[in-house]
């Protein structure tokens, strides 16, 4: 697997670390960080046994039917300018998915991927601030992708879905998507990246509902500002929610 990576990979001196097993790899490159990491490193896992989701949540990552990866990049850039990093890398994914296995896929905001209205794909975006100067020391990027995950556990079972495609293509697209993640710009939304992460979102237009200190929300999602924050409306009042989880019922 990993020579299959490799050889697809545009900067070859990239480090890539292969697992038949591990907690999560987006914890691996944390721990390699907090050993002194300076490069970039890409690291990929057959199977996750602790893999972690946004706000606390475990990912599912059984053996050889996903793909579980994420990389390490130094940006080094004003935190302002790597806010938008989550809403890029949606994008970026989304991109890869389709090219590599020709499924296409909307998003959720702020960067769940789904296919037939399942969730498909999670992405966890780590920053290491640096507060003092104001800037994004390192990101740690983990996308989980279920390619061809038939069982799932209870709690997930009426949302999650699979893209249906074989595990062939993993390495392809596993190296499709650290291309495009290595090659990031931290500098803010580009506009043909929000342009694209409108047309493809799946919640536009939807009623939604959201929680902020425990009390529950209902709104109309209506657009995505300039900074990727999800512009909602409730009884004529508009608001913008820049963080958080929704729920649309699809
Ligand atoms: C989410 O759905 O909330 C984000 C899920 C991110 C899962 C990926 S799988 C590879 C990497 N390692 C992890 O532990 N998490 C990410």
């Amino acid at each position: 697997m990993k020579n299959d990576i490799v050889e697809k990979l545009d900067d070859k001196n990239i480090k890539v670390v292969c697992f038949d097993e591990i907690d999560s790899t987006s914890t691996f490159l944390k721990q390699q960080l907090n050993c002194g990491e300076t490069g970039h490193v890409l690291a990929v896992a057959k199977k996750q046994t602790a893999g972690r989701g946004r706000n606390g949540k475990s990912f599912y990552s059984p053996e050889n039917t996903g793909l579980y990866m994420s990389v390490l990049l130094h940006p080094n850039c004003r935190i302002a300018d790597a806010v938008g990093i989550t809403t890029c890398v949606s994008v970026v994914v989304a991109r890869a998915i389709e090219k590599v296995t020709g499924k296409s896929v909307g998003i959720k905001w702020v960067n769940d991927l789904y296919a037939e209205n399942k969730k498909v794909c999670g992405i966890l975006c780590e920053a290491v601030n640096d507060y003092k100067q104001g800037t994004t020391k390192s990101v740690i990027i983990g996308v989980g992708i279920n390619l061809s995950t038939t069982q799932f556990p209870e709690d997930i079972k009426l949302t999650a879905g699979s893209l249906g495609v074989e595990a062939e293509c993993t390495a392809a697209l596993c190296a499709e998507i650290a291309n495009a993640l290595f090659s990031l710009e931290f500098g803010g939304i580009p506009e043909n990246v929000l342009e694209e992460y409108r047309k493809k979102s799946v919640v536009i237009g939807r009623d939604i509902s959201y929680f902020i200190n425990g009390q529950k929300f209902t709104a109309r999602a209506i657009s995505i500002d300039n900074s990727g924050g999800l512009v909602v409306e409730s009884n004529g009042e508009i608001k913008t929610l820049n963080s958080g989880e929704i729920t649309v019922r699809f």
